[in-house]
């Protein structure tokens, strides 16, 4: 019975509008709203991502990948926007498949978003911990090689083995715990700062793009797709796996969405946050990758540095770099903050309808805020962060993300069947077409990655599957209010 449980959207509606102290505090404009997407969404995919896809899968045609992956998230982004107008609570893509596909669909999607908000803060704290180390060591300072990289990693695409350099990597699990303080004390004070640094990140990347174009030489662009040498490697098939690899680069404003019970004006405002931010970010990806392959030829730019890489092209533009170092290092950690902000909301969510123990459902008295369930995820993310190389990371964490982008597509598809009537701020257009152009874009891309990817997704909703028929099915709310019926 459980299993298809369907929480009503009335319940849902009036649980989140619920006020008091043990709510979470109504806060954020529409402006903070999109500046949170934007937060969550430059981060390394564009400072990192871009030029490894490039060398090795699409050559510069890396800038139509960001076309077909920003499609594909602006099919989803569409569909996510309607949800969160129509029921805006802070569990998301949690809540939308618990209110059309049921409990168990549900639950599994909440456990996969784990892979998404957990994991993604912990791979982008590695890869903020490569910046911030190597600009140390431009500035003369070396930490000990040992305590900045982790105890494991990866041999070719999925054997873990001990990387015999590392103990621990101190400064990705150190930002994680100093996000995590913030997230602790305030949803405002948490916004504000991400404000600060999305200003600056978005100037930085202005900069790169303007001065950038000054000097591009268009022979980089020439073959603009080159030829295929293999499976994923260059040609159409090269487009489509690089554009798996730099769907990581979006990931994040559907993040907003998990703020949708702190935003004062929810119906209007996720749609504007969610979409605003998506497209702004679209703009800008396709303007910097366009400039990256434009200065160095694309074989040079499989570094863990791209953008520096394509600017040591114009040396006259040197000053440049210093300023993208700094905007990679603030950039990377208002992402990691962001992701921070969206799991324990999760958690939140899934402890209030009784699928996780009742603790992970507190709020702060003074601060307003899931303290319990943000100080779990930081540590829990911590310890990922401080063990794990960032290469196992990455890929599970866009699986995971498409997976959940697949779902909300579907649920709003069925939903428009099932309650035509019920009143959406924001519809989706071009009903059916947008939602099954959702499902189908993001499900290609999920075929594009690899295997290994797709095994340990498995192994990871089983292990939920586990849990769920161990705890969640028994101590369900709607699940009781069912059988009680
Ligand atoms: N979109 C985020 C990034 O690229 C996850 O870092």
């Amino acid at each position: 019975m459980a299993l298809s449980s369907i929480k009503s959207i009335a319940q849902i509606q009036s649980e989140a509008s619920e006020e008091g102290a043990h709510t979470l505090k109504r806060s954020l404009g529409a402006l903070n709203l999109v500046m949170l997407g934007i937060g969550a969404i430059i981060g390394a995919g564009i400072f990192v991502l871009t030029g490894t896809a490039a060398a090795n899968n699409a050559g510069p045609a890396v800038v139509i990948s960001f076309i077909l992956a920003g499609l594909g998230c602006l099919f989803a982004g569409l569909c996510y926007a309607e949800f969160a107008s129509m029921i805006p609570v802070a569990g998301s893509a949690y809540t939308y498949a618990y209110a059309t596909l049921g409990e168990f669909v549900a639950w599994i999607i909440g456990w996969d978003l784990i892979l998404e908000y957990l994991f993604g803060a912990a791979t982008v704290a590695v890869g903020w911990s490569g910046y911030f180390v190597a600009f140390m060591h431009k500035l003369g300072v070396d930490m000990p090689a040992a305590f900045t990289q982790a105890p494991l990693s990866v041999v070719g695409t999925h054997t873990l083995v001990r990387n015999p350099g590392g103990v621990l990597n101190v400064p990705a699990m150190v930002l994680v715990l100093l996000m995590t303080s913030l997230l602790v004390i305030g949803i405002k004070e948490s916004a504000r700062f991400n404000n600060v640094i999305v200003i600056e990140k978005v100037a930085i990347v202005f900069l790169v793009i303007g001065f950038g174009f000054m000097f591009v030489d268009s022979a980089n662009w020439e073959p603009f797709v080159p030829a295929a040498q293999g499976p994923g490697r260059y040609g159409w098939d090269g487009i489509v796996r690089a554009a798996g690899v730099v769907f990581f680069a979006y990931i994040g404003f559907d993040a907003v969405s998990t703020a949708a019970q702190e935003a004062k004006n929810p119906q209007r405002d996720m749609p504007i946050g969610m979409l605003g931010s998506l497209a702004f970010c679209t703009v800008l990806y396709i303007l910097m990758s366009l400039v990256m392959t434009g200065l160095a030829p694309y074989t040079e730019l499989n570094v863990p540095h791209p953008v520096d890489v394509a600017l040591a092209k114009v040396p006259s533009l040197g000053w440049l770099n210093y300023l993208v170092d700094i905007g990679a290092i603030a950039g990377l950690a208002s992402v990691v903050l962001v992701m921070l902000m969206g799991q324990p909301r999760i958690f939140f969510s899934m402890s209030r309808d009784g699928l996780l123990p009742a603790v992970f459902g507190k709020v702060h008295p003074k601060f307003q805020t899931p303290y319990v369930t943000t100080i779990l995820t930081g540590v829990v993310a911590a310890v990922v962060a401080g063990f794990f190389p960032i290469a196992l990371l990455g890929e599970l964490v866009s699986i995971g993300t498409l997976f959940a982008f697949v779902v909300v597509s579907a649920g709003v598809l069925m939903l428009r069947y099932k309650r035509p009537e019920l009143p959406r701020p924001f519809k989706t257009p071009l009903v059916p077409i947008v939602p099954a152009l959702g499902i189908l874009v993001c499900g290609y891309l999920m075929y594009g990655l690899p295997p290994d990817t797709w095994l340990r997704l498995l192994v990871w909703l089983a292990l939920g599957l586990v849990i769920y028929f161990l705890y969640g099915k028994s101590h369900s709310r709607v699940g009781q209010m069912d059988t009680g019926r």
